[in-house]
């Protein structure tokens, strides 16, 4: 597996192959969630890449930045297991070099839901996303549907920008007791973490919204929204100092 840090090397990686490449983008703190995305890249293309790069310009919080999980060591063992390629682990400062002042900036669904509480968010998800689809020039990226509004704002950057890539959509991976599989989830507590499950539990099992909330209220979740749109069922939520979302088809 290579491990390329620099923009040089993964141009000159990137510049050797000619098959279909599988692109995978992370911010690390790999789980099963990521596992079933580097999987499906695996099995429908010739060459699977993997990138890992907290980027900072999505975090509103510079606490929630500082407090992201890091976990290199085990991110590559499991990238190792997946017989991942090549995993891209770029640098802040070739990423953003001071003089660079350029962002992706969408006008309407970004300011919705998640973007609504979290300023900036989604300019800094569009722009690295850009900038990474840029150097590795994938055939099909791969994104989960528990991050629903990003997939869909990503979607619509692509056939904006008339960008050559694929975007693949892979459902939400769950824990056995229904909590989807985030790299957050690593901070909640013990006791957080029993009481987490609540979200979806609600989500899919109260119909009425209202109620939904309240009840989420009651058991100590501070709701950001939890709303209906597209046919899917919304919900942002925060347990203690962890901000879970979430979302599912209405039926
Ligand atoms: O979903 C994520 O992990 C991130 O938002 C992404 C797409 C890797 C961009 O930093």
């Amino acid at each position: 597996m290579k491990i390329l840090r620099s923009l040089y090397e993964v141009k000159t990686y990137r510049a050797t192959l000619k098959a279909s490449v599988g692109f995978v983008p992370t911010m690390g703190a790999l789980h099963a969630g990521h596992r079933s995305l580097l999987q499906r890249a695996r099995s429908e293309n010739e060459i699977c890449l993997l990138s890992i790069f907290v980027n900072p310009t999505q975090f509103n919080n510079p606490e929630d930045l500082l407090r992201y999980p890091r976990h290199e060591v085990q991110d590559l063992e499991l990238a190792a297991q997946q017989k991942v390629d090549a995993v891209f682990l770029p640098t802040v400062e070739e990423m953003y070099p001071p003089n660079d002042t350029f962002r992706i900036e969408e006008s309407q669904l970004s300011h919705l839901l998640c973007g609504a509480f979290r300023p900036g968010h989604f300019s800094g998800v569009l722009t690295v996303v850009m900038k990474l689809f840029q150097l590795v020039r994938p055939t099909r990226a791969y994104f989960g549907e528990k991050d629903f509004q990003q997939l869909h704002l990503i979607r619509g950057m692509v056939e904006s920008f008339f960008l050559p890539v694929k975007v693949v959509a892979c459902p939400t991976v769950r824990e056995a007791d229904g909590l989807a599989m985030s790299s957050r989830n690593l901070r909640l507590t013990s006791e957080e973490r029993e009481h987490a499950p609540l979200l979806f539990k609600t989500l899919r099992g109260e119909p009425d919204l209202q109620l939904a909330r309240q009840k989420l209220e009651q058991e100590g979740f501070y709701v950001d929204y939890l709303t209906e749109q597209w046919g899917r069922r919304f919900v942002a939520a925060h347990l203690g100092s962890v901000r879970l979302i979430d979302n599912v088809e209405v039926l």
